[in-house]
């Protein structure tokens, strides 16, 4: 059982003593920053993958060619012969950037926000609005969070499959008006990963077409980008295709010289003034806990990292 409300109990139930334990290791430990072990790391992920921010990151004129075929990473063998590949025409190489907003940018501190149940009550909003830089997962909710989660927003991911689970895929102008609506609570740039599954392509380059009615800039993830940092994690033995979390924490390590994570919390239980509280999967809503990812692996890796002093992940309150 998950409902603990004493302070000292017996665990019958391995899991809950493990996080407990990751979560008293987290408060006891004193973070120092090791800007070492994250040029290490940052290093690592320029030898061993063959893109670079800075180049790939996002789709533009240069890395994509007229009439190049674009695969989904997704996608089986099976899917790819049932659906033809995505042809990059002269339109919509139109509509992609010269280059990468991005590129030659650094900053100095930058938080990653996971959508973690942790944040709520956390108290951390001002500490992250006071970054130089923030990235936030998946359509992240920010009204009615912002003492938790904070505003501020440099990039955020939109996968496309949020289209259909909050916007009906689109189909009719009430869906339309209600996705331009939410997009208003950002003025960032937003990166849409449309070439994850082919299905999902046309709806997503829609979502892209309503860029002039909101304020962000919206954006296309290179799919080879994706797929590298993917294969780096899966060299380093991890089984399943990161999270965006995951994927967002090596982006951050090529632009920031100090990470800070905040919601990457992926247990349904945690430890709340010295007392185990059960924890939703979503700081903005009540669904199950469910996950496509290696979620304990890749917390124990982000642990490691936290150790080694080159992120550092907040639990817990912010005073
Ligand atoms: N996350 C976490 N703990 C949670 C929920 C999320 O650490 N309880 C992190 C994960 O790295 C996740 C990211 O926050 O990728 C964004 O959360 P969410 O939108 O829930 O991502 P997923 O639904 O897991 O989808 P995906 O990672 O495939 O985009």
């Amino acid at each position: 059982s998950s409902n603990f409300t004493k302070q000292i109990w017996v665990f019958n139930n391995s899991d809950a003593e493990r996080i407990y334990l990751y979560a008293n290791l987290l408060q006891k430990l004193h973070w120092k920053a090791n800007p070492q072990h994250l040029d290490n790391f940052r290093r690592e992920l320029n030898a061993e993958t063959n893109v670079s921010t800075d180049r790939d990151l996002i789709l533009t004129q240069t890395n994509v060619k007229l009439d190049q075929q674009m695969p989904c990473y997704f996608d089986t063998k099976k899917s790819m012969l049932k659906y033809p590949h995505f042809v990059a025409t002269k339109d919509f190489m139109s509509t992609l950037p010269k280059e990468s907003p991005l590129k030659g940018k650094r900053y100095e501190k930058c938080a990653v926000i996971g959508n973690s149940g942790s944040l709520k009550l956390s108290t951390c909003g001002s500490q992250i609005d006071g970054m130089d830089f923030v990235f936030r997962c998946n359509g992240a909710p920010l009204e009615g969070f912002v003492t938790d989660a904070g505003k501020r927003t440099d990039f955020l991911t939109f996968n496309p499959s949020i289209l259909y689970k909050r916007f009906g895929g689109l189909v009719n102008e009430s869906m339309i008006e209600s996705y331009i609506t939410f997009m208003k609570q950002y003025d960032s740039m937003v990166w849409y990963p449309c070439f994850g599954s082919r299905q999902l392509v046309e709806p997503c380059i829609k979502a892209i077409s309503y860029h002039d009615q909101v304020d962000s800039r919206l954006v296309i993830g290179h799919p080879s980008h994706y797929v590298s940092i993917w294969e780096f994690w899966k060299r380093r033995g991890l089984r399943k295709k990161p999270s965006t979390g995951l994927y967002l924490v090596s982006l951050a390590a090529t632009l920031c010289n100090e990470i800070h994570l905040y919601g990457f919390w992926p247990f349904p239980i945690q430890l709340h003034e010295g007392k185990v509280q059960e924890t939703a999967y979503h700081y903005f809503n009540s669904l199950p806990f469910t996950s496509h990812h290696s979620s304990d692996s890749e917390f124990r890796l982000l642990l490691q990292m936290h150790m080694l002093g080159t992120v550092n992940l907040h639990m817990g309150t912010c005073t």
